[in-house]
Order: C-alpha cells, then sequence, then structure tokens
C-alpha cells in the first residue's frame, strides 16, 4: 500500500532505535523505499550496518561529510521523499527541532526539509511530562509537524507511563493514512462523528463516577473511516490512548459535554456511537469535596444524562444519514440489541457479548452482530481493528447506494 512512497527515517538515539528496525522492515514489506539517517546517539543503540540491511539503502550519519555531500548533499537529503518520519523522536531531538537547531546532519535535515513531518516520540514518562517537552511538543505541533503517540505502558527503564513508541504497525498505519497512499477511498467526502470512551460524571471536584470502557473499539472506528477517506470528528471522554492519525478529536469529560461536541460537529453523513456514556449524572455536583467528617454517610441522588445516541437519531434537521449504536450485553445479546433499535431510533446496533471471561471489555478483540432492518449478521471473531475496517466498509456500502 505504500508502493513507490519514499520514506526519509530519522533514528534518534534512544533505547526504542531498536523498534525503529522493525519499523524499516515493516515499511519495506509495504513497498516503501526507506532512507535512513541516524544522529551519534542513535549508533549507541544499533548500528548502521543494521539500517542499511534492512532498508536495502545507504545510511546517512555525519554532516560534515565530504564523501556524503559530493554524492548527496544534506538538501537534497531533506527533500527527496514523501514523508520525513522521525522514530524514534528524542526529547533531545525534539527541543532542537523546536528550537530550529541544526549541529548534526538529523537536526539539519529537519530544518532543511520542504516535506511534512511526522515524529513519534519516545522516552522516560517523566522526560515526556516534562513541561519543557511539553512546550516542545504544543511548538513542533503548531509548526505542522504530525505527531504518533507515545503510547503508555511498560518502559525499557523500569518504569511505567506514557512514553513507549509507537508500534511499528500503527507507524505504518499513521504514514499510510498520512501519504493518502490507498486510492481506496470509498469515505471520501464523507464526515463521520464518532464517539469514544467513556465519560466521567463528578460528584465533587475531586470524585467523579467513571465505568471501564478503553475507547479501543471507538478510536479503532474513527482511524479506520479516516483511513478510507472520511473526514473524522471523534468525541472522546478520558482514555488512555493516543490520539489516532488523521482525525479531529474533540476531548470531553460528561455526557452533557460529549452531547454538546456531537452537536456542534453537525452536519455528519454518518453518526458511530461507541462511548459508553455513563446512564446518569449526580444530580448536583457538589461544589467543595464532600467531607468525611464522622457525621452521617453522604447520599447520592442522580439525574438522568442526555441519551446521545437517540438525540443524534431523533434530530429533524441535520440527521446523520446513518446512526450507529453499540449495544454491550451479557446475554440475549440480539433480542436487546433489537430492542435497542427501535427504542433509540437508530439505523443499526453492533452488539456484543460483553460477559465476563469473553475479554471484550478493555480487552483487544471482540465478537458483534450486527443488527439492522433487514436482518441480523453474525461477524466472526476478530480483533477491534478488524471489527473497524469491516464496519467503516459497511458504512461506505451504505453511504454509497
Ligand atoms: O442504552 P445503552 O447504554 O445500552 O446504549 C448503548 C448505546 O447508546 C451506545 O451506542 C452508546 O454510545 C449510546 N448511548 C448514548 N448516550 C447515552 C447512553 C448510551 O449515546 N446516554
Amino acid at each position: 500500500m505504500l508502493q513507490g512512497k519514499r520514506i526519509l527515517l530519522v533514528i534518534a538515539g534512544g533505547i526504542a532505535a531498536y523498534r525503529s528496525l522493525e519499523l524499516i522492515r515493516a515499511l519495506r514489506e509495504q513497498r516503501a523505499a526507506v532512507r535512513c539517517v541516524m544522529t551519534h546517539g542513535a549508533q549507541q543503540f544499533v548500528t548502521p550496518m543494521a539500517a542499511a540491511a534492512l532498508s536495502g539503502d545507504r545510511v546517512f550519519t555525519e554532516l560534515f561529510s565530504l564523501t556524503d555531500e559530493a554524492e548527496m548533499g544534506h538538501i537534497r537529503l531533506s527533500r527527496e521523499a514523501d514523508l520525513v518520519v522521525v522514530a524514534p523522536a528524542t526529547a533531545d531531538l525534539m527541543a532542537k527541532m523546536a528550537a530550529g537547531l541544526a549541529d548534526d546532519l538529523a537536526s539539519t535535515v529537519l530544518l532543511a526539509t520542504d516535506k511534512p513531518v511526522m515524529a513519534c516520540p519516545a522516552m522516560n514518562t517523566m522526560m515526556w511530562n516534562h513541561p519543557a517537552t511539553q512546550r516542545n511538543v504544543a511548538r513542533l505541533k503548531a509548526d505542522g509537524v504530525a505527531m504518533l503517540g507515545p503510547d503508555a505502558g511498560d518502559l525499557a527503564c523500569g518504569e511505567v507511563g506514557r512514553g513507549r513508541m509507537s508500534q511499528p504497525a500503527a507507524i505504518v498505519a499513521a504514514i499510510a493514512a498520512f501519504l493518502d497512499a490507498s486510492t481506496d477511498k470509498p469515505l471520501a467526502g464523507r464526515h463521520a462523528l464518532v464517539t469514544s470512551g467513556p465519560t466521567h460524571e463528578p460528584i465533587d471536584p475531586v470524585r467523579f463516577i467513571a465505568n471501564r470502557s478503553s475507547g479501543k473499539q471507538g478510536h479503532a472506528i474513527a482511524a479506520a473511516c479516516a483511513r478510507l477517506g472520511a473526514r473524522v470528528t471523534l468525541v472522546s471522554g478520558p482514555v488512555n490512548l493516543p490520539d489516532p492519525a488523521g482525525v479531529e478529536i474533540v476531548k470531553v469529560e460528561t455526557a452533557r459535554e460529549m452531547l454538546a461536541a456531537c452537536e456542534a460537529a453537525l452536519p455528519a453523513d454518518v453518526a458511530i456511537c461507541a462511548a459508553a456514556v455513563a446512564d446518569w449524572r449526580v444530580a448536583s455536583e457538589a461544589a467543595t469535596k464532600l467531607k468525611k467528617d464522622g457525621g452521617a454517610l453522604p447520599t447520592l441522588s442522580f439525574a438522568e444524562n442526555p441519551d446521545i445516541l437517540a438525540t443524534l437519531a431523533a434530530r429533524n434537521d441535520r440527521r446523520p444519514r446513518l446512526v450507529i449504536g453499540f449495544a454491550a450485553e451479557t446475554g440475549d445479546v440480539v433480542t436487546y440489541a433489537r430492542a435497542k433499535l427501535a427504542r433509540k431510533g437508530c439505523d443499526w446496533i453492533v452488539a456484543n457479548d460483553v460477559s465476563t471471561g469473553t475479554g471484550t471489555f478493555g480487552g483487544d478483540d471482540n465478537t458483534v452482530f450486527l443488527v439492522g432492518p433487514e436482518g441480523v449478521e453474525d461477524w466472526p471473531r476478530m480483533s477491534k481493528q478488524e471489527v473497524a475496517d469491516t464496519l467503516a466498509r459497511r458504512i461506505a456500502g451504505h453511504l454509497a447506494a
């Protein structure tokens, strides 16, 4: 799918550099041409020989190399690509990029390029969270650098948190989406609105009611629609996931904020409500923290939250042509899904079984039924990514009909 695309891969000095070798391989498998620039730091982790062997091209490391400059000046190097990818993007290299420094080949190429740049940060979580890094990231985004990751998880340094470089497969997918490499864009010209994640409903300024939704399915759907060419607005509750590439993300906390963000995003051709919206909120959020003062236990009274799916489906004006809901049930999945379809007024329900043991909630796989007016389809067990791709294709087919 990346046939004929030229990627200039800048590898900076972090332990994630070893995964850049996997990235080169994955890009080559997609038939992209990969040329590597390595910083001196990167060469402490992986050798130029390994990058050269995998990319099938020579690797550039020096700014002041007479041979390199004679054969391919750094300016040409920076321009002979469709996309410059920095992976891993270390705190140091991003600081240089943000400041416009050019004291080695990597930073010089990044300053000299006229091509789009995508950075995949990887570093210790404290370094990532440091205000200086966050300032640099904000600066780079404002300068038009596309950011992917970092992901959260176990870090090589033994700590846990955000800082892992995105998976090579995710980087390849983001590159493909970015380059618009595929000509297969059945959702081009369409606007997809996707809700994802849980909502947080405040009790007082420090406490809230939430649920276990990970947002994985909703985020995967947003990314899948974007890959098929849709303009995507992803309205997401609080999740621990990287922002999918190529979508406009609106981050909200409560159900009411989610509804407002959805309504603000209209018109849309399709609305896919994958969020696990809290059914109830606390009727009156305390303005100050509830105190444990030994007296009577506090009592919470609830108010019903707006049903975003039903509200979008019932609109007289600007109702998306296709409104899709999700149903997570722990038994009698199809019966409940049919009832939900009627009750919510939506067009399709993607129903899944979240009984204990299915591993659906928070997991990577899903077994779903697609319930529509024409009947029920039983999809085989597949990854949430595949569910997303299959659903996005079905949406494209429906909108084209
Ligand atoms: O009624 P239930 O919560 O089972 O319905 C699930 C579907 O309805 C999902 O598509 C969910 O995103 C949507 N929903 C909503 N707003 C709510 C509750 C559910 O959009 N307040």
